[in-house]
């Protein structure tokens, strides 16, 4: 059985680009795999978080991660602080990785831009990323395409200490990545990805957002003056963008939508993309709230983390072993 890992930041609202990016694979994989689905707190604080809104967010991703369909019998979900191993591997790796591949981080480059100062932990962030998902012994990685440049890392770093420390150290993982909508772009600015950060609330849809904001968040997207519902990035990125995410969220093909739409405007298209958005993302507000106070997401957090430290207690003994640490 092959091993999965994966992570979300519990820093604001999960939006449809995490869903439709990773989140969807998610559920997908649990029945053939082992997968471990992490809330990457110690990832979220590389920026100041406030304590009480940061206590908040981790447990609604993970009532988000249940009311998607992630069942805790079958997947492990857990909170990473809670699992001391991320953090003791992550500074192992940062003794193996070099300052310049680093600041060569696109991510890295835009978060860091224009800052006076900025924290060390934003530098070795794809570092501590590296150790969540090496530390599991991890197969297959199912994140969105800005994630590609952190899994390349994460292979490079485990290959290099193999080489050095013996073969059998880490096991090199793959990244998974959707066909479509593997990089769900902003509504109000389809050059910029969908982000939860973004100062325009109309620039995403959250998973947990009312029907009215998401009719008028799809209705306000920026599109073309030329009225025709067709896929083209480079020159109609805005209505690609929304052919994408219709795509995704109706498993119908984009050539397919384009023919349905044929002679229609995009008042129509927009309207229909409102009610599957809406009927799509129902079912996961209403599981939402039934999880979200249950003694069930604290005993499923639990004993996610008590398999979690398991697990990577043999992996780092392991590690220490390859690299003389210890009696
Ligand atoms: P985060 O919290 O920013 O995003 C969570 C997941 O959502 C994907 N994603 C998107 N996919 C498509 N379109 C978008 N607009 C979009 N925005 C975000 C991300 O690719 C991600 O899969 N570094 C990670 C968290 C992390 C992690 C890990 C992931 C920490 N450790 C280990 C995998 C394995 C991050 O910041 O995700």
């Amino acid at each position: 059985m092959n091993r999965v890992f994966s992570g979300v930041q519990p820093t604001g609202n999960i939006h449809l680009g995490n869903y439709l990016g990773a989140l969807r694979q998610f559920v997908e994989l649990q029945n053939d795999n082992d997968c471990f689905y992490c809330i990457v707190d110690e990832h979220a604080i590389t920026v100041p978080q406030d304590p009480k809104e940061l206590k908040k967010s981790i447990l609604d991703v993970a009532a988000l991660y249940l009311a998607i369909g992630l069942d805790p019998k079958k997947s492990t979900v857990f909170v990473q602080s809670q699992v001391p191993g991320h953090a003791e591997l992550g500074w192992i790796l940062n003794c193996v990785s070099v300052t310049g591949e680093l600041y060569r981080m696109t991510q890295f480059k835009s978060k860091s831009k224009g800052q006076e100062s900025v924290g060390t932990g934003l530098l070795t962030y794809p570092v501590l990323m590296a150790a969540d998902i090496l530390l599991y012994d991890t197969n297959i990685v199912p994140v969105g395409n800005d994630q590609k440049q952190h899994i390349e890392l994460t292979r490079d770093l485990a290959i290099r200490v193999n080489h050095k420390y013996g073969e059998k150290t880490f096991v090199v993982p793959e990244g998974r990545f959707m066909k479509s909508a593997a990089r769900v772009m902003a509504l109000d600015d389809p050059t910029q990805k969908m982000s939860k950060s973004a100062q325009n609330v109309h620039s995403r849809i959250s998973l947990l957002d009312d029907d009215n904001k998401i009719k008028k968040s799809i209705m306000k997207a920026t599109t073309d003056s030329d009225g025709e519902v067709r896929y083209d990035v480079e020159n109609k990125p805005g209505v690609s963008n929304l052919l994408s995410i219709m795509s995704a969220l109706t498993d119908r093909p984009i050539e397919q939508l384009e023919k349905d739409y044929e002679g229609h405007g995009y008042g129509d298209f927009k309207k229909d993309l409102v009610a599957i958005t809406i009927d799509a993302l129902r079912p996961i507000k209403e599981n939402f709230n039934e999880i979200r106070y249950s003694q069930d997401l604290i005993d499923a957090l639990t004993a996610g983390a008590e398999r979690a430290n398991e697990i990577s207690l043999a992996t780092l003994k392991r590690v220490r072993d390859a690299f003389g640490m210890g009696i």
